[in-house]
């Protein structure tokens, strides 16, 4: 079947639907998550300017093996996937810098299916900057981009031209509560003709020891991303956090097996919210949890793919079983 593209449309476009939505999401996950007994913000919020970029560095850090696991992965199987799956587009969730992206596009564009790519991120330079610097990088491609919120914009991710893979990649699946994952899974799924795929990447169960380490490097980059959702704070509500108030921790929970990241109060203080009208006090010690990043078995997988009407076609993982990349289908 051809791709059904439109001759009219240009190489790149951008559809931005956050129109100041995001300040009020962060607003209202402020007053919901810091006026609770055990505080709580949601990750997205880690991601400004300065966030993305710590992130990237985050990437490189010898203790952060998901993303080198991951592309390896991706190197061994992007020209099996292209053939499983005839994709003439690529539609990205929380794509960032789309680093990776690449390595499939590259086996996308060998196999002469490739049309259109479609980065979906909260972050709005990151979408911009990477629609500039791939149709650069691939002449003939078409970038869509849509710059949202992954959880209230799925529905404007543009209709399929054709066979589409939609990739989720890096783990960030496992940032998702439990509850809400398979509710976010589902909705993936609602994007998912009977020709599409959806290639999600997902951090595996492993020794506590690399896992902690991978979340507490030595440099302390994790530590500054960590607090960096503070200053986020401070500049879209005006809050007055002094990030050095707060240490990172970063621990395995075992029961869950998923990292918690926290910020802990050095001590016993009060911070104005002034967007909000809204004092937040701190006791000496009282943690915020910031991110849950879950680790998996492919039995965990298995059964949130199964809750979302999702049947696996292949599971990849390295060789030392550190990450995995699963394909899979609407349950035909
Ligand atoms: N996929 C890349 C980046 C992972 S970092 C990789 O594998 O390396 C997570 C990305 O998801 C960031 O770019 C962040 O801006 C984006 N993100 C996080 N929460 C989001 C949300 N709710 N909606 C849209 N994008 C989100
Ligand atoms: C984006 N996400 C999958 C990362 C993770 O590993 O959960 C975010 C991150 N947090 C700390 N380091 C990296």
């Amino acid at each position: 079947m051809e791709p059904v593209v439109n001759p009219e449309e240009t190489a790149i476009r951008i559809d931005s639907h956050l129109d100041g939505s995001q300040e009020r999401s962060l607003a209202e996950d402020v007053l919901d998550g810091l006026t609770r007994p055990f505080k709580e913000l949601p990750p997205k919020h880690f991601y400004d300017a300065r966030g993305a970029e710590l992130f990237d560095r985050i990437c490189e850090l010898p203790e952060y093996y998901p993303t080198r696991a991951e592309r390896a992965i991706l190197e061994r199987t992007a020209t099996e996937l292209a053939a499983l799956t005839n994709a003439v587009e690529l539609v990205e969730l929380g794509s960032g810098t789309a680093a990776k992206t690449r390595v499939l596009l590259d086996a996308l564009h060998a196999a002469g299916t490739l049309v259109r790519y479609v980065p979906v991120d909260v972050t709005e330079s990151m979408v911009r900057d990477c629609a500039e610097t791939l149709t650069e990088e691939y002449p003939g491609l078409r970038v869509h981009g849509v710059i949202g919120d992954f959880e209230r914009h799925l529905d404007r991710v543009p209709p399929a031209i054709g066979p589409r893979i939609v990739a989720f990649l890096g783990g960030t699946v496992g940032n998702f509560q439990p509850g809400s994952r398979r509710r976010f899974l589902r909705s993936i799924a609602s994007l998912l003709g009977p020709e599409d795929h959806l290639l999600m990447g997902t951090d595996l169960v492993k020794d506590p020891d690399v896992l902690e380490a991978a979340y507490d490097d030595a440099e302390g980059v994790t530590a500054e991303f960590n607090r960096n959702v503070l200053r986020v704070l401070n500049r879209e509500l005006g809050a007055d956090f002094d990030p050095e108030d707060f240490d990172h921790i970063a621990l395995f929970n075992p029961e869950h097996e998923w990292i918690e990241m926290r910020l802990r109060s050095r001590r016993e203080h009060t911070t104005m919210v002034r967007a909000l009208d809204l004092p937040v006090s701190f006791r000496a010690g009282e943690e915020v949890r910031t991110e849950i990043s879950a680790k998996f078995t492919p039995e965990r997988l298995q059964g949130d793919l199964s809750a979302a009407g999702l049947e696996l076609v292949r599971w990849l993982t390295d060789p030392e079983e550190l990450f995995a990349l699963s394909l899979s289908r609407v349950v035909q």
